[in-house]
């Protein structure tokens, strides 16, 4: 197959959808893989790097549109991109459709197959492609929690291990999934004193069970947050209720119970936050402070470190693009089901339900489309 790896031109997004790695992977198995020149310079891989990979360099990105048969991506495409995708081209990115009406009328226009990465999902339910960004969000939480304690950055002036005669500082972590564990391992890791809380009892027994000793684990309920964040140096919001907004476990009024110079870092954001006085921030400028508290609320933690995540994302998304390319994406989509889900608009149809209901569109049976895909062949 002939993939290409156009340049990210979203705003801010140093990313790029294949390192000089998977190069080496898909040229293995005989598949032609065109690089924008320059795609992968932001996330720290260098044209060089590619081409002794065995890669192709295109000046431009209407070269690579134009040549490839699966477009591997990052973010979902922009107005500019919008001409340059071909009918039947695959397009393999995050593309978060049901936020979008003009993206999912944009892609249903040109016939394209958008295979999207946030639902692709393992019969467990987890989604193999979104973990790996939870997990640089949960450890980068506590990174920028530490540095915004900082007195100069209006933090309460806290070193969160503490030092010998010196306590260390408390962490409370509201969510014990894939972000908030990664939370906690690095706050625990810093010497910090922890407390995660979630709503699963069975979550909280796991997470008693593996943790160290400076974690500790608690129901999440109002009543022991009002509690918890009066003694809290740091506080990160790591809820999520799929596919609804996330709930606001920390009101305007509990800010009152907290010491100044508190921090907030509010990585569920991204879904409406849950704590009420937090709304998005840049990389640009991150926080805000609302009655002597430092709000952190960036919607994208992970752009700041793109070469961490980078690698991250293209080791979850390389076995599923060498899938595609070996079998082409109606058998691969055929024999995995994880790939099966990722379906959501093909050649003017939709077939994820979340998109169909956001914008009452029609929805498609993607077993229909697949058999008569297979009728064709
Ligand atoms: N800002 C960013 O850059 C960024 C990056 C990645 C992920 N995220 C967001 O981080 C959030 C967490 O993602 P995740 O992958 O860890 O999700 P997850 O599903 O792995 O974990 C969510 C946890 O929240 C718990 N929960 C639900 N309601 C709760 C409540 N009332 N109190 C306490 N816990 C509750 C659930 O039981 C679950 O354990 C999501 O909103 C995700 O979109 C943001």
């Amino acid at each position: 197959m002939v993939i290409g790896v156009p340049k990210e031109i979203k705003n801010n997004e140093n990313r790029v959808a294949l390192t000089p790695a998977g190069v080496t992977e898909l040229r293995k198995h005989g598949h032609t893989v065109y690089v924008q020149v320059n795609a992968g310079v932001s996330s720290g891989f260098e044209d060089a790097e590619y081409i002794a990979a065995g890669a192709q360099m295109l000046p431009t990105i209407e070269e690579v549109y134009g040549i490839a048969e699966m477009i591997m991506k990052v973010k979902e495409p922009i107005a500019q991109e919008y001409d340059l995708i071909k009918e039947n081209q695959l397009l393999f990115t995050y593309f978060h459709f049901a936020s979008s009406e003009e993206l999912t009328r944009a892609m249903l226009a040109k016939g394209a197959v958008c295979l999207a990465y946030e639902t692709v999902e393992r019969p467990d339910r987890s989604l193999p492609l979104l973990v790996p960004m939870s997990e640089v969000a949960g450890r980068m939480a506590v990174q920028e929690g530490a540095k915004y304690l900082e007195k100069p950055l209006k933090g309460r002036g806290i070193l969160l291990g503490g030092v010998p005669g010196v306590k260390p500082g408390n962490v409370l972590i509201l969510g014990g999934g894939i972000v908030g564990t990664q939370a906690a391992k690095m706050a625990a890791g810093l010497g910090a004193h922890v407390t995660i809380m979630d709503v699963s009892l069975a979550r909280l027994r796991y997470l008693s069970d593996i943790m160290p000793p400076n974690v500790q684990t608690m129901m999440s309920n109002e009543y022991n947050i009002r509690e918890m964040i009066k003694v809290s140096d740091l506080i990160i919001g790591a809820v999520l209720i799929p596919g609804a907004k996330a709930p606001h476990l920390i009101t305007r009024d509990m800010l009152k119970l907290m010491r100044a110079g508190t921090v907030l870092v509010d990585v569920a954001v991204d879904q409406g936050g849950c704590i009420e006085t937090c709304h998005p921030t840049t990389h640009e400028d991150p926080t805000f402070i609302i009655d002597d508290v430092v709000h952190y609320c960036v919607a994208n933690m992970p752009g700041a470190v793109p070469y961490t995540s980078t690698v991250a994302l293209t080791n979850a998304t390389l076995p599923y693009a060498l899938q595609l390319a070996n079998k082409g994406w109606q058998q691969a989509c055929r024999d995995n089901m994880d790939l099966r889900l990722g379906l959501n608009v093909v050649e003017g149809k939709v077939l994820y339900q979340g998109v169909a209901e956001a914008f009452g569109l029609p929805l498609t049976d993607v077993n229909s489309v697949l058999t008569r895909e297979a009728e064709l062949a």
